[in-house]
């Protein structure tokens, strides 16, 4: 039995505009993921102790069940399509270093996650890069932290319709704060930021919201400029992270949230959080991850914003989001 654990994020700037080739920066913090495996005789088993969920298990093989969980079927679906893609990659990676029975082997998988499903924290990249770093070492085989990054994202893309960034699992597997534009991927030395995090109890769906956005794209050419103007935003933000220059960063947040409203994966409950934590004192506010519901993150002094956040209606939580700089570990099982 092998178990590894991996961070969520939060973006500090340049969700969906990434995916256009962008710039993001995303950042990691203290909430983790933990998958543990253990090898089986065949297929893959998948419990979930904690997904925002009570817990439920899937098998999947001959008998294909359909979990009875208070969550969307698409969500669900998802979040199962992410491990089951990610065993994939752990069984060829593992094939390609010589074990000849990887492609056959099966797993008991089971994900006990901090993270929220589908908030914009990373909960997926999370689980991802936790499930091929466990299930390849549970193979005997341990992967350099680049090509679980690497493995990771062929996940995300493969469920995401082909659509999706390096950025969410570069972060997972390194940990801190990245810089991620195309395939260039790389960690920054940066202030450890006072950031909180509200969350309305809910969740976007990654894939349909990426999907929604092309569509915009499509149907508007000049929201081009919008996804161009959140790349402008990210490139400013850099400098402003190396000077720890707070204002304009806080300013800068200001401006990506209104990028991401204009380009439609804001939210009535994320705009009313953002708006109580710009009332209370906070810097800046922007959504995080793919929107359409799920978390903001706020700059400013974390008790203020949390008390202020906690009277926000439809604000399930509100917490101190800490930089974790470890990014993906191998845990003791
Ligand atoms: C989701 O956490 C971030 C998006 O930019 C998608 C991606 O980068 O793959 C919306």
């Amino acid at each position: 039995m092998t178990a590894s654990t991996a961070p969520g994020k939060v973006y500090l700037f340049g969700e969906h505009a990434v995916v256009y080739g962008e710039p993001a920066v995303p950042c990691a913090i203290g909430l983790r993921a933990r998958v543990t495996v253990e090898r089986r005789a065949d297929g893959l088993r998948v419990q979930a102790g904690d997904l925002s969920l009570d817990g439920f298990a899937v098998e999947y093989g001959a008998t294909d069940t359909t979990p009875e969980v208070d969550v969307s079927p698409s969500l669900l679906e998802a979040a199962m399509s992410y491990v089951n893609e990610a065993v994939t990659q752990a069984r060829e990676a593992a094939a390609e270093r010589g074990v000849e029975a990887a492609r056959a082997a099966g797993f008991e998988v089971t994900v006990d996650s901090e993270i929220p499903l589908g908030a914009g924290l990373g909960s997926s990249a999370a689980v991802v890069v936790a499930t091929i770093d466990a299930a390849t070492r549970e193979l005997g085989v341990e992967l350099p932290r680049e090509e679980v990054a690497d493995r990771a994202y062929r996940v995300e893309r493969s469920v995401q319709n082909g659509e999706a960034s390096r950025a969410d699992t570069f972060c997972a597997t390194m940990g801190g704060v990245v810089r991620v534009e195309g395939e260039s991927c790389r960690t920054l030395g940066t202030p450890d930021l006072p950031l909180v995090v509200g969350y309305d109890g809910g969740a976007g769906d990654t894939g349909a919201l990426v999907a929604q956005v092309r569509e915009l794209r499509e149907t508007y050419p000049f929201v081009g400029d919008t996804v161009s103007a959140i790349g402008d935003v990210v490139r400013r933000g850099e400098t402003a992270l190396a000077a720890d220059d707070r204002e304009t960063l806080g300013e800068l947040m200001n401006i990506n949230h209104g990028l991401l409203a204009a380009v439609g994966v804001s939210a009535r409950s994320l705009d009313a959080m953002v708006w109580a934590a710009r009332d209370a004192g906070a810097r800046g506010a922007k959504l995080t991850g793919a929107g359409g519901g799920g978390c903001i993150v706020a700059l400013g002094d974390p008790d203020e914003l949390e008390r202020a956040l906690a009277y926000v209606p439809g604000c399930e939580d509100a917490f101190h989001a800490e930089l974790d700089t470890d990014g993906l570990r191998r845990e003791e099982r």
